[in-house]
């Protein structure tokens, strides 16, 4: 990422001219200061920098940067997850969110459309209902069927979908919010705690 060339000290505070509102600025190690003509001025090369976070996270699901996208309600649309997983995250759409489990099916295509062979996954909320529950296993079957190769639950005890999702090989996360259900999950051999 170039930044700028220059770096202004005014009135004890740096300012960057000629570069755009909300830049992000990184001054490397190997930058080093250069006292200018104008006492107010100091100048120093900024090296290109790319900026890479390795994680375990990283490396299990092939993503550029640790960050996964939580998934939800609503707003957690194949639009929004693809747009994450375009700028290296891991975007993922709640399979919910598609109203049925071929409205998931469909979503899943798309998804693999709008960002090529980037990493996604898909958010399977299993929250128990008062009436009728969703069809939460035919969702679980069309993740599988479609190669879907991460995937997150949350919710409620997600053993039997974790059981499916492991034998189908899937990257499996489940949502926890106590450590009881963290260890738990573990022991069913969930791959992430989120
Ligand atoms: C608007 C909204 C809707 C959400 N819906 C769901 C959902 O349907 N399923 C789910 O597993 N988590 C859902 N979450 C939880 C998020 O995925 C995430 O776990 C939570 O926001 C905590 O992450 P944060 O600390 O980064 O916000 C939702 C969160 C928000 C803000």
């Amino acid at each position: 990422m170039y930044v700028s060339d220059k770096i202004v000290l005014n009135n004890g505070f740096l300012t960057f001219p000629n570069i755009p509102k909300n830049t992000i600025i990184i001054i490397t190690r190997h930058s080093t200061w250069l006292p200018a003509a104008h006492h107010h001025e100091l100048t120093f090369p900024l090296l290109p920098v790319t900026m890479t976070i390795q994680t375990r996270i990283t490396e299990l699901l092939n993503i550029e940067h640790p960050i996964v996208m939580g998934g939800m309600t609503g707003v957690g649309t194949v639009e929004l997850a693809a747009a994450v997983s375009n700028a290296g995250g891991l975007g993922m759409f709640a399979a919910h969110n598609a109203c049925s489990p071929e409205g998931c099916r469909q979503w899943i295509r798309q998804m693999k459309r709008l960002v090529n062979d980037k990493p996604f996954g898909v958010n399977l909320t299993i929250l128990p209902t008062m009436g009728t529950p969703p069809p939460y296993h035919e969702y679980a079957q069309v993740i599988i069927d479609e190669g879907v190769k991460v995937v997150e639950t949350a919710g409620s005890n997600p053993k039997v979908f974790i059981q499916a999702f492991k034998k189908a090989g899937i990257i499996t996360i489940h949502k926890c919010v106590t450590i009881r259900h963290a260890l738990s999950a573990q022991r069913m051999g969930v791959d992430i705690i989120s």
